[in-house]
C-alpha cells in the first residue's frame, strides 16, 4: 500500500482536465504542489486552467489530445514525459455518457463510448506505467462509475465502458501492487458536473437527481482515498451498500433496479 499525502515535488497527468471532476481534480493536486498535465480536446478550456494554475503559483502543461486516438494518446503521454520529466500520478478521467435506450442508441456512438473511456484509459496506462515500475513507485488513479459495478437499464454502452475500467483497474492493481504501483478505482454516483446534459438530467432515476452530490466534495474523498491509500472509492458512500445488496440478495435487488431505472418512453 503506497499512500500519497504530499504532492509537493511530484508530476501528475490528469485526463478530461477541461471540464468537471477532472478540472478540479487538477486544480487541487496543483494546489497540493504537483505539476501537471492537462489532457482534453479542447484547448482554450485547457489554457485557461494552466493560467488559473500559473497564477497560483503552479506548474501546468496543456495537452491537446482526443484521448481515444490511439496515435494521439500515446503521442501525448511521451510529450508530457519530456515536459515534466516524468509522471508519478496518472489520473483516467476523461469520459463521457448518455442516459439512452440500447434500441434508441446509435452504434457509432456506442463505439465512440468505449473508445474514450475504455481504450482511452488503456493507452494512458499503458504508456505510463512501465516507467512507473521502472521507478518502483506511481499511482494509476482511475476514475471508472458506479455504474462500473452496478449496470442501471438505460446506461448500456456506459455501463460496460466502466465495468471495462473496473476490471482493468482491479487485474492491474494485482499485478503492479510489489512493483510499488499503487491503483486506486474511484466510482462515483450522479456527480453535478456538465456531464448531465439535459437529456440525460431528464431521464436521471429521481433517486439518482435527489441524491446528487457535488464534484468538490468527491475531489476532497479521492485526495483522502490516495492519502489513505485505499484501493477503492464509491462516493457517495451509501452506493457501495448496493454492491452488498447486489451480491446478497440478487434477485431483489434486481427487481428494485428495473423498477428505479427502466423507462417507459
Ligand atoms: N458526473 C457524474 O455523475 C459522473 C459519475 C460517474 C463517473 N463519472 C466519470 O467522471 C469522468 C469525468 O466526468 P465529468 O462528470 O467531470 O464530466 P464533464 O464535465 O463532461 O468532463 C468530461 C471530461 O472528459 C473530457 N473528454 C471527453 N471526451 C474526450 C476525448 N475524446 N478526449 C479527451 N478528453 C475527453 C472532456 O474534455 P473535452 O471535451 O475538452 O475533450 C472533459 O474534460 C468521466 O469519465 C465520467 O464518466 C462522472
Amino acid at each position: 500500500m503506497a499512500r500519497l499525502e504530499d504532492f509537493m515535488g511530484r508530476t501528475a497527468l490528469i485526463t478530461g482536465a477541461s471540464s468537471g471532476i477532472g478540472r478540479l481534480l487538477a486544480l487541487r493536486i496543483a494546489t497540493a504542489g504537483a505539476r501537471v498535465g492537462l489532457v482534453s480536446r479542447r484547448e482554450p478550456e485547457l489554457e485557461a486552467l494552466a493560467e488559473e494554475i500559473r497564477a497560483g503559483g503552479g506548474e501546468a502543461i496543456p495537452l491537446v489530445c482526443d484521448v481515444a486516438d490511439r496515435q494521439q494518446a500515446l503521442t501525448t503521454a511521451k510529450k508530457a514525459v519530456e515536459a515534466l520529466g516524468r509522471i508519478d500520478v496518472l489520473v483516467n478521467n476523461a469520459g463521457y455518457g448518455h442516459h439512452r435506450r440500447f434500441l434508441d442508441w446509435d452504434l457509432e456512438d456506442m463505439e465512440r463510448v468505449m473508445r474514450v473511456n475504455f481504450l482511452g484509459t488503456l493507452y494512458f496506462t499503458k504508456a505510463l506505467l512501465p516507467a512507473m515500475v521502472e521507478r518502483g513507485r506511481g499511482w494509476l488513479v482511475f476514475i471508472a462509475s458506479a455504474a462500473g459495478r452496478i449496470a442501471p437499464a438505460d446506461e448500456t454502452a456506459y455501463a460496460a465502458s466502466k465495468h471495462a475500467m473496473v476490471g482493468l483497474a482491479g487485474s492491474l492493481s494485482l499485478e503492479v501492487e510489489d512493483a510499488g504501483v499503487h491503483v486506486l478505482t474511484v466510482c462515483p454516483g450522479a456527480i453535478r458536473t456538465p456531464f448531465f446534459d439535459d437529456e440525460a438530467l431528464a431521464r436521471l432515476p429521481a433517486v439518482a437527481r435527489r441524491q446528487m452530490a457535488e464534484p468538490e466534495d468527491l475531489v476532497e474523498a479521492i485526495m483522502d482515498a490516495l492519502a489513505r491509500g485505499k484501493r477503492e472509492l464509491t462516493f457517495p458512500r451509501w452506493i457501495a451498500s448496493g454492491y452488498v445488496a447486489q451480491a446478497l440478495a440478487p434477485s431483489f435487488f434486481r427487481r428494485q433496479l428495473k423498477k428505479h431505472t427502466v423507462k417507459d418512453d
